[in-house]
């Protein structure tokens, strides 16, 4: 990542300053906590992170972002930032809000999300908007079998972190289409935390051990779902994905694409390098970090930043001058 330039600055720049651009989404969506207004604040995240992503000069292309270019004129399925001549090329994929809804009802876990990767390593969800997902430590990769009846799964995770399955917490978004797993896991005997929205949040804390949730299970968005696996393949866990259409529109497109449906993808399928870098800020306090907070002269963001070095895993904590 060390070849990434400001295009303001000439300067040469470490992964360290792409939490330029997740800072500047959240900074730009604060005004619009708790205001009822889904669309407004992920406008202004849009904008600011297009303008940070531009400003850093490095050769990349949007895979994952805010849809096809016909259906969109901001951060659109292959956009480009940079000079296309430029070495190395990276695909990015970015949420500017993860978490709209929880943006407008002024609730936790609100997050801008980016992460970059070498071109060509990402796994590209096409027309899938869905996926569902299994995250977890470090401790059972490789050990869950993705086929396997959620049962089986909780006895392995159980095994792996040498605790009772009464021990166990399980993120899953409460979605109706999550009832009968969410019951399952009741009658194994191991605990749900319900959340709304956010399953960015829910894996991460799933691949952290001794976060308080030991896996994340059920069908979540696909951005929402490489997002995560790019963190995740940094950290250190298990993540695996299947496409998972809800929509009929959807089911239809995944089919014409000729995409199998049934077919688990483990996180080096989906993340085909370790050269990734992922960053994520927090707009409202949530389970990762806190989220913005304003005094009469500063912003103070919390990010958390991964890869671009030794794989570490770092929360940044940064007061933003505000501008008069
Ligand atoms: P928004 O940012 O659009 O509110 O989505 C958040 C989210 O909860 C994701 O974390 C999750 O992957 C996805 O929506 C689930 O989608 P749905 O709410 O349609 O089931």
């Amino acid at each position: 990542m060390t070849e990434i330039t400001d295009v303001r600055s000439g300067r040469s720049l470490g992964a360290y300053d792409l939490r330029r651009a997740t800072e500047a989404a959240a900074r730009a969506a604060y005004a619009w906590i708790g205001r009822g207004d889904k669309s407004q604040g992920d406008c202004a995240a849009i904008t600011a992170i297009e303008t940070e992503l531009a400003a850093l000069g490095c050769n990349a292309q949007i895979l994952i972002g805010e849809g096809p270019r016909e259906e969109t004129s901001q951060l659109y399925h292959g956009q480009r930032f940079g000079d296309p001549g430029r070495l190395p090329q990276w695909d990015i994929a970015v949420d500017p809000v993860e978490g709209t809804s929880f943006l407008a009802k002024g609730m936790t876990n609100a997050m801008a999300c980016l992460a970059m990767a070498p071109t060509g390593s990402l796994f590209d969800p096409g027309p899938a908007f869905y996926m569902e997902k299994f995250a977890g430590p470090p401790a059972v990769k490789g050990r869950i079998d993705p086929q396997a009846p959620v049962e089986d799964k909780l006895t392995t995770l159980a095994g792996a972190l040498n605790k009772p399955v009464e021990d166990l917490t399980i993120y899953v978004l409460e979605k109706p289409r999550h009832r009968e797993l969410v019951e399952r896991i009741h009658a194994k005997g191991a605990r749900v935390a319900l959340y709304p929205a956010g399953d960015v949040a829910g894996a991460l804390m799933a691949a952290i051990p001794g976060s308080g949730i030991d896996a994340l299970m059920g069908t979540g968005g696909c951005p929402e779902g490489m997002l995560s696996a790019c963190a995740i393949r940094v950290m250190g866990g298990e993540f695996m994905a299947r496409i998972d259409p809800q929509l009929a529109t959807e089911r239809r497109a995944v089919e014409a694409a000729g995409m199998d449906m049934e077919q688990w993808r483990r996180l080096e399928e989906l993340v085909r390098s370790p050269e990734v870098v992922f960053c994520a800020t927090g707009i409202t306090t949530g389970l990762l970090f806190e989220g913005i907070e304003r005094t009469a002269t500063h912003e103070r963001t919390q990010t958390l930043l991964v890869g671009g070095g030794a794989g570490e895993r770092q929360l940044l904590t940064s007061w933003h001058r505000r501008i008069p």
